[in-house]
């Protein structure tokens, strides 16, 4: 059986680490590091995703607030709430609940949010950035994953690796860090070999390339898309889907994309769903928060993310 890698202990950990971190800021004269998360409308899954970091942010030692605005606010003002935001010297990390009502238009939120504050790296500066492996604020699903191969001491350096979801904000960020240099400035290459899997990649490929992967990391929204024929036994696989789904008996659960019940069987080491990406993504989330409360006091504080 492989490796059970848990993202939910793990994230405890790290919440932990960054409880004393924000102690040690406070007692040393600073004001706690503050987040501002702004959701539009009534989705319940967002709904539920914005109380989490909520309670994760309170839970280390952050000042935050949810600030809600009905699905019918438009465009302008809510750039004009966010400029609010951005200006303000007491808030050091704002994030806007995705997805937007169609009526906005989530790339002008996105670039909104100044690039210092921009706790989830959606700024165009912060993804490009990224993809110049500089110093940055990356995604936090992103960072989760890559976190997660670090601490879990999976190797990468000349490993074929398969990210399957080509999203820019999760598989695209992933696939960035995973193929880049270590010994670039960023601090978080992975120099590993990347191919890109997505919609348009036939089955049969799919199945290629996820069996010639020594990791795969699966971010797509289709559940029991990766089966156990489909991975090199030993292989670490890393499943950051989330759907919800109603089984025979009329209960919801949550599921990833992948057949947990037969890949766990072939796989060295497998994310569990729940308790795997998701709430590392929020400690993630987090250390985001902080490193921008640091940076706007300290100007050098986002040269590295530090392990
Ligand atoms: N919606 C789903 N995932 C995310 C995320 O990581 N950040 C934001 N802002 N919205 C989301």
């Amino acid at each position: 059986m492989a490796q059970i890698l848990d993202g939910k202990a793990l994230a405890k950990d790290i919440k932990d680490e960054l409880r004393i971190k924000i102690n040690n800021w406070v007692s040393t004269g600073h004001r706690c590091p503050s987040l501002r998360c702004i959701i539009v409308g009534e989705d319940p899954a967002s709904e539920t995703y914005v109380r989490n970091k909520i309670q994760a942010a309170t839970d280390v030692g952050i000042q935050a607030e949810t600030i809600k605005y009905d699905a019918s606010i438009t465009e302008a003002d809510l750039l004009a709430a966010i400029d609010l935001l951005n200006k303000n010297s007491d808030i050091d990390g704002i994030l806007v609940q995705l997805p937007l009502p169609g009526t906005i238009d989530e790339r002008k939120v996105c670039n909104a949010v100044a690039p210092e504050k921009d706790v989830d790296g959606f700024h165009i500066i912060n993804v490009g950035q990224l993809c110049l492996d500089m110093p940055t604020m990356v995604p936090a699903t992103a960072l989760a994953v890559i976190e997660m191969l670090k601490r879990f001491k999976i190797e990468t350096l000349g490993r074929n690796a398969v990210v399957v979801g080509r999203s820019k904000n999760v598989g695209m960020p992933i696939a960035m860090m995973l193929h880049s240099d270590r010994n670039h400035d960023s601090g978080l290459g992975m120099d590993a070999t990347v191919t890109i899997c997505h919609r348009y990649t036939p089955a049969e490929k799919l199945e290629m390339y996820c069996q010639n992967a020594d990791i795969i990391i699966t971010a797509t929204g289709v559940p029991k898309l990766i089966k156990a024929h489909m991975v090199k036994p030993g292989a670490t696989v890393i499943d950051v889907g989330i759907t919800r789904i109603t089984n025979e008996e009329g209960k919801t659960k949550l599921v990833g994309d992948v057949d947990y019940d037969e890949v766990s069987k072939i796989a060295g080491a497998i994310t569990p769903v729940p308790g795997g990406v998701g709430p590392m993504t929020v400690a993630m989330l987090m250390l985001n928060t902080f490193r921008a409360a640091q940076n706007l006091r300290d100007k050098t504080a986002l040269l590295h993310y530090k392990f």
